[in-house]
Formats: structure tokens, sequence, C-alpha cells
């Protein structure tokens, strides 16, 4: 059929859409057709729909409704629809981005359909087995037949685990979306306005097996509040239950130490990181936007573990752990030491949506794709 697009390109929650909307641009700008499925894992507005509205992505042709957060239950419904909608759409090919529920869910269903199955952002490793990113992350990447990997050392890992996708070191597509994106925030958003301190660390949390325990939440929320440097914070609605349960939302929210948000719109987000001093996060992604050369700015990763090693050693990242004293004594350091950070990022130069959707044009192009069909190991 003549135009029916091959491609389906799935998401499913607020970093998703970030990551894969320079995908998206370059499909379109390639003349790419394709099919888009919002997997509804998020389904707040602020954390799905005004990012494809502000990053002018064409509106899903697929908006799924998932009616749960119990993990299995999500994992499921997401599977089941999208299944469905790759009966319907026919593709030769799911890209699916990241580590979530959305990105086991939405492989497994192609693999079940034995469509082939493009991995953005593959090979990522922590290590943590506490982490359910760690569990979704490696199945994704032993059911894939592309894997694109943000660096050579993500390729390693998978090298290692002999998967038997073909491996494509490609960058990562969070820097072409901040470089992308940088300018027009900074001319369209105004939450500077709103912003109460000179000086600020932004801060993001959001991992369960930090805010769904009750003693790391406590120890973030005593940090931020006791923080040498004020802490501006849009809360995860994760976060946001997790705190409302306990006495901590009121402390956190009565603090004049911390300026709350809700979660907000990547353009500001962006335009906060820019302007911050230092950032605090648990997040995956807000640890690579840190490296971008537009941003360069030093980040404390409230975690045990990181599977981004690689802004640890370029100098930009110090994994700190999630004990109130010795967060408060690495914002001490940072105050301090004012460290000088290399101008380029490890994870690429921007243009790592644009090898990815060369290499799926070449694959569709050259023959029709078909999953791993002869499997034996090397
Ligand atoms: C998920 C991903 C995580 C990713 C994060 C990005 C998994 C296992 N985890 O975590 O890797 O870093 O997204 O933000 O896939 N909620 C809302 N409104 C929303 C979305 C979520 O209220 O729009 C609430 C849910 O009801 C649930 C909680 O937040 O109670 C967690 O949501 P869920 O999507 O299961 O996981 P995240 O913590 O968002
Ligand atoms: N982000 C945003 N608004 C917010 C918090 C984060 O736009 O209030 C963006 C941030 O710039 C990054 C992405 O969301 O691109 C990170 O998402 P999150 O931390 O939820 O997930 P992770 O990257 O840890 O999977």
């Amino acid at each position: 059929m003549l135009n029916h697009p091959k491609i389906l390109v799935a998401v499913g929650t607020r970093p998703e859409i970030i990551k894969t909307a320079p995908i998206i641009r370059a499909l379109q700008s390639c003349s790419i057709p394709f099919s888009f499925l919002h997997c509804g894992q998020h389904y707040d507005h602020n954390m799905s729909q005004r990012f494809i509205e502000e990053l002018n992505l064409p509106a899903p042709q697929f908006n799924h409704k998932i009616t749960t957060s119990q993990p299995a239950q999500q994992t499921v419904q997401i599977f089941a629809k999208t299944a469905k909608t790759i009966r319907q759409t026919q593709p030769q090919i799911l890209l699916t981005e990241g580590d979530t529920n959305t990105t086991l869910a939405t492989a497994l269903a192609a693999n079940k359909q034995k469509i082939s199955i493009g991995h953005i952002e593959a090979g990522l490793r922590s290590f943590d087995l506490r982490m359910p990113e760690e569990h979704n992350r490696r199945i994704v990447d032993h059911l894939s037949n592309f894997l694109f990997t943000p660096t050579a050392r993500s390729a390693q890992n998978l090298t290692r685990e002999n998967v038997w996708g073909k491996i494509c070191i490609t960058g990562n597509t969070i820097i072409d979306a901040v470089t992308q994106h940088l300018p027009i925030a900074q001319e369209k958003s105004s939450i500077t306005r709103t912003i109460q301190f000179e000086e600020y660390a932004l801060v993001t949390a959001h991992r369960q097996e930090n805010v769904d325990n009750p003693q790391v939440l406590k120890n973030l929320v005593e940090a931020f509040i006791e923080s040498p440097l004020p802490i501006i914070y849009p809360i995860h609605p994760r976060t946001q239950k997790a705190l409302k349960k306990t006495n901590l939302w009121k402390k956190l929210s009565t603090s004049k130490n911390v300026q709350i948000l809700p979660p907000i719109g990547y353009f500001d987000f962006l335009v906060l990181m820019k302007n911050s001093r230092l950032i605090i996060t648990d997040s995956g992604g807000i640890q690579e936007e840190a490296t971008a050369p537009q941003i360069r700015k030093p980040v404390l990763v409230t975690r045990l573990s990181t599977e981004r090693p690689e802004a640890v050693e370029a100098g930009f990242a110090k994994v700190v752990g999630t004990e109130k004293v010795t967060i408060l004594n690495e914002i001490n350091n940072v105050l301090n030491a004012k460290p000088t950070l290399p101008e380029t990022s490890p994870y690429g130069n921007g243009d790592a949506a644009e090898k990815i959707v060369h290499i799926i044009e070449q694959a569709i192009n050259s023959s029709p794709l078909a999953p791993q069909t002869n499997p034996l190991p090397p």
C-alpha cells in the first residue's frame, strides 16, 4: 500500500515524549510516514498532552486509556492495547524509547506479533536490581532488532550480553531535544518571573526506590529544607502522593527555603536548568540534559547507583546517595568548589535522531524487516 506507515512510534511517559520528539521531527523532515501512539502510562495533562502540544508534535492517532498504576496491571493493559494497535496498523517496525513499563509492554506486544523493534536508548545498565527500569531495559534490549545506544559504553554492555540485534551507537536524542528547544524556551518561557530566589538548586525526585521509602523521602525533604542554597522543586505526581500520606508535605510546603511547583512544561524546565546553580535529582534524563553544552550544570544524583556513568566520569554528575548529611555536604562542596565542566556532552552532539532515522530508513528500504529468525548463540 503506497505511503502505508511502516513505522509505529510509541510513547507513554513524560521523558519518552521529550526524547522521541526529535525522532518524530526527523521522520517528518524525511517525509517518512509513521503512526504515533501514546500509551497513556502518564495521563495528567501536565505529564502528557502538554508536552505533545508544547513540542508541536502531531496528535497521536492512538491514545490509550490505562485504568491503573499498579505496575503489573499497567503493563498488561499497555501490552494488550498496543497489540491491538499493531494489528490495526501492521507496521514493519516499532520504535520505543527508554526503560519504563511502556517500553517493556510495547516491545513485548511487537515481539508477540513478529514485528521488528528499534530500542532507542539501549544498553544502559545501573546493575541495581531494585529498580524496575533495570529489568525493563534488559528485557527490551534482548527483544530488539535495532539497539540505538547513546555511547560506546552502553554498546559494550550489550556486546557483553550477546544481544541478537544490531547495535548502533548514535548518541542520546535528549541532546537533540535540548538543542532544538532551548532557544524557543528562552523566548517563550516566563517562569523566571515567578521564581523567588536569585540563586537556587533545581530539584526533582520521583524514583520508586526513593520516594516510596518513607525514610529516604524524609531524608530528602530534610536536606532540601536545610540546604544552604534555596531549592526550586517541581514535584512529580508519584512524590506528591507519597508526601501527602505523611506530614512531610506540610513541612516542605511551609519551608521558606523551598519553592514548590507542580510538574512544569519542558520550556520552563529548560530555562530553570539553564539558570540554576546546581541540579539535585534522581531523574535519568536530567542527568543527561545537564551535560548538554547549552546547559552545563553540576548534578548531585540522589541515588545509590546510576545507569549514566558517562556523566559522572565527565565530571558533571556525582552519585551522592540518599543520606541527609551527605547531600548537604555535597551541596556545600559544589558551592565552594565552583566546578569547571567540559564543553562537550558524552551523550553526543545533537544529531542522534537523524542517525537513528537514517538507519531505519535504509533497513526498511533494503528488505522487509523480520524479527530475528535464527538466534543461534555465536
Ligand atoms: C515512570 C517510570 C520511570 C520514569 C518516570 C518518568 C516505570 C516503572 N517507571 O515512573 O522509569 O522515570 O515514569 O516520570 O515505568 N501519576 C499521576 N499522574 C500521571 C502519571 C502518574 O498521578 O500523569 C501517579 C500514578 O497514579 C502513580 C504514580 O504517579 O500513583 C506513579 O506513576 P507511574 O507511571 O506508575 O510511574 P512513575 O513514577 O511516573
Ligand atoms: N521535566 C519537565 N518538567 C518537570 C520535570 C522534568 O519537563 O517538571 C523534563 C526534564 O527536562 C527531562 C524529563 O522531564 O527531559 C525527565 O523526566 P523524569 O525525570 O520524569 O523521568 P526520567 O528521565 O527519570 O525517566
